[in-house]
């Protein structure tokens, strides 16, 4: 393992996880505050920046990305640290899930690091400041590069009110996104994964279609920053499920290319808990969403079947367990233009990120 790698898998770490008593949702917190704070510090990002970034843009679907590899939904869901991302090698965020009403998300502990397992499992339940406050804060400073926004249901609205709730949140956030993503796969708010059905995805998709050409024409008129095409309805992916079944999936697919959609995001977290370490089987019980290194061969899996299944009409973004460079070559050789990375990035660093971006460049 490279030097900066064992620096940071054996002093950074245990040093962050020793100093917020090992709770992994402290960590998360500490971490992102302090990158908050360099937000702020535009002259520290820069160097940073030109000594980490893998500059490798690539255009899918219209968007321009600054290289392949995203930070996956629910690392920075208030969109906090917009600008550091790309100074650590990120070629695109996903910020969110956000919901429509503002929510605290489940009752704490709810998060767990398995190092062992190279894994995480999570039930945070979307906890969020709520699609307006994102769209205030990037109303006020919205930085360059390419931004995806993901979008989900808030817990309190029932599924059957689920379209309206979507399309509150697209209708104040989409002019601003390079692509938002559609989330109706997390495991942690009741009943969002029925939502991948294909009467409820084809109301959802449908509305929110409609409203992306509404807002493609009005920012056409009054916006255009660096990677968004502002002439054209703003793209929605869908994120999916490792869980569907190949039926399910392939419905849940017929739709979005009947509806247009611009990709799929392959996977959201697994309720599976197959491929842990041995010494760590007590967290099987744990309630959530298992990510990192034993969803990979599912994560590819499915990848390689919504490539297959659309003939590859449909852009993807592979993610799920990416921790190296072969890792992102299995995920490209699977059908995906893209990935994104969570999990392997908050066990093991920025390194992963240059990795991943420099195999895939
Ligand atoms: C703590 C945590 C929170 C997450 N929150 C979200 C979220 O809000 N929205 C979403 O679409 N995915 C969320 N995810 C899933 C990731 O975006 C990603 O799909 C999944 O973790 C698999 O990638 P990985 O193995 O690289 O982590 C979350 C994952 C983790 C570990």
């Amino acid at each position: 393992m490279p030097l900066l790698s064992r620096l940071y898998d054996d002093l950074l770490r245990p040093a962050l996880y020793s100093v917020s008593g090992g709770d992994a949702e402290q960590v998360h917190a500490r971490t992102l505050r302090l990158m908050a704070l360099a937000e702020r510090r535009p002259e520290l990002l820069a160097p940073l920046r030109s000594r980490w970034a893998t500059d490798a843009p690539v255009e899918v679907g219209g968007v321009r990305f600054g290289n392949r590899v995203g930070l996956a939904a629910g690392m920075d869901k208030d969109g906090r640290a917009l600008s550091v991302w790309p100074a650590l090698g990120f070629g695109f965020v996903e910020v969110g899930t956000v919901t429509r009403h503002p929510q605290p998300g489940n009752d704490r502990p709810r998060l767990f690091t398995l190092p062992k397992s190279d894994a995480v499992i999570n039930r945070m339940g979307f906890n969020n400041a709520g699609a307006d406050a994102l769209a205030d804060r990037l109303d006020a400073h919205r930085p360059a590069g390419t931004l995806g926004i993901s979008i989900g249901k808030s817990k309190v609205t029932p599924l059957g009110e689920a379209v309206e709730d979507y399309r509150y949140s697209f209708g104040r956030l989409a002019r601003h996104a390079d692509y938002v993503a559609i989330n109706v796969s997390s495991p942690n708010t009741p009943g969002l994964r029925e939502l991948q059905d294909k009467g409820a995805l084809r109301e959802i998709l449908s509305a929110l279609r409609s409203d992306s050409a509404a807002v493609g024409r009005e920012a056409g008129r009054d916006l255009g920053h660096e990677a968004h095409d502002a002439a054209h309805a703003v793209p929605i992916w869908v994120k999916v499920a490792p869980d569907l079944t190949e039926p399910a999936l392939a419905e849940l697919l017929a739709v979005c290319l009947d509806v247009g959609v611009a990709g799929i995001i392959a996977t959201n977290t697994t309720l599976s808990r197959s491929g842990l370490d041995q010494t760590e089987l007590s967290y099987a019980a744990q309630p959530g969403g298992l990510s990192g290194a034993p969803l990979r061969a599912r994560a590819v899996e499915v990848v390689r079947f919504v490539h297959d299944e659309t003939a590859g009409a449909l852009p993807i973004i592979g993610v799920g367990g990416l921790r190296s460079a072969d890792d992102a070559l299995a995920m490209r050789d699977a059908g995906a233009s893209l990935v994104q990375v969570y999990t392997a990035f908050a066990l093991h660093g920025p390194m992963v990120v240059r990795e991943l971006a420099r195999a895939l460049a």
